[in-house]
């Protein structure tokens, strides 16, 4: 059963862990885009230049490279409290209790994990962070959306629309499908089914097709490979360009993505046909590297609270 109203209002944070700390930490600020805006021991916390979103990445060194957290926003602090209740109730398997966070621009939050033990948190009142006000073209503006691989595609898609009320927007064939939340765009999650549970990426919202066409030369200039890309697909109808960083996580530049009418919204099917997935055909063949990378190794961390 989807609940009418979804408690959250957006994508946060993604947080990874990984070994080469360093070397991520490099290529997110230097070639993606994003600044640091706080660190501590072995952990990075990384925001948009242009966009007062307290921190949108963290980079976490650690032995295993893993997905640490995904981090949603609420609306309130009632709103938090009312879905740790739901979720307690519900038997799902709570890290934190809501509790106030230690993390930079503090706020209020909890921690559970979904049906396949990925860590997902969901705060609110998360202060803003003061940036220059220049502007700047070429970086990312804030979080696009996540992808998670599945082994059990019905069942995950039904925990996040069950306990978090996001929205089936769209179906790729059966394997996968494409969530909103309230008054949002196309999607901020979506779920595909795949060898085992991982990460099959993170994109990153450049504001307009300009800024992600500058990054996308910046990063091919530096002698990084497209994996996928430049292209606009066509659920969802976003552009993008799919890179990978050097943990091996799949990242992508994205704009442009389309809006959903509530009232009027039809879920759609789209098939896999190349002028489906790529409009333009400009991005290259999906097989090259995409369906490989996107796949990513199997997730170390799962039904593990993470140290940060
Ligand atoms: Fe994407």
């Amino acid at each position: 059963m989807t609940t009418a109203q979804s408690p959250i209002t957006g994508l946060r944070y993604i947080a990874l862990a990984m070994p080469n700390f360093d070397e991520s930490l490099e290529f997110y600020t230097t070639l993606w885009g994003l600044e640091q805006v706080s660190a501590g021991d072995g952990v990075a916390y990384l925001g948009s230049p242009v966009d007062p979103a307290q921190y949108i990445l963290r980079l976490r060194k650690a032995e295993a490279k893993r997905l640490d957290v995904v981090g949603l926003a609420a609306a309130s602090r009632a709103e938090v409290d009312a879905l740790g209740q739901r979720l307690s109730a519900a038997g799902v398997r709570i890290d934190r209790a809501p509790a106030d966070l230690g993390t930079p621009g503090g706020g209020y939050g909890l921690r559970f994990f979904d049906c396949e033990g990925r860590l997902i948190e969901v705060s609110a009142d998360v202060a803003p962070r003061k940036i220059s006000g220049a502007t700047q073209r070429g970086v990312p503006v804030n979080l696009g959306h996540v992808v998670f691989n599945t082994l059990t595609l019905e069942a995950t898609k039904s925990f996040y629309e069950t306990h978090l009320g996001l929205k089936l927007t769209d179906w790729l064939e059966d394997f996968m499908c494409f969530l909103r939340c309230n008054g949002a765009k196309h999607h901020i999650l979506a779920i595909a089914k795949g060898p085992h549970v991982a990460l099959n990426h993170v994109a990153y919202d450049m504001g307009g097709i300009d800024s992600q066409m500058r990054a996308t030369g910046r990063l091919v200039r530096a002698g990084q490979k497209i994996v996928w890309g430049p292209g606009r697909h066509g659920a969802g109808d976003n552009t993008f360009s799919y890179f990978k960083d050097p943990a091996g996580n799949v990242c992508e530049f994205t704009a442009e993505m389309e809006g959903v009418d509530e009232a009027n919204w039809k879920v759609r099917r789209w098939e896999t046909k190349p002028e489906m997935q790529d409009q333009w055909g400009t991005g290259g063949l999906i097989t090259d590297g995409m369906i490989p990378a996107q796949f990513n190794t199997p997730d170390t961390g799962l039904w593990t609270p993470a140290p940060v």
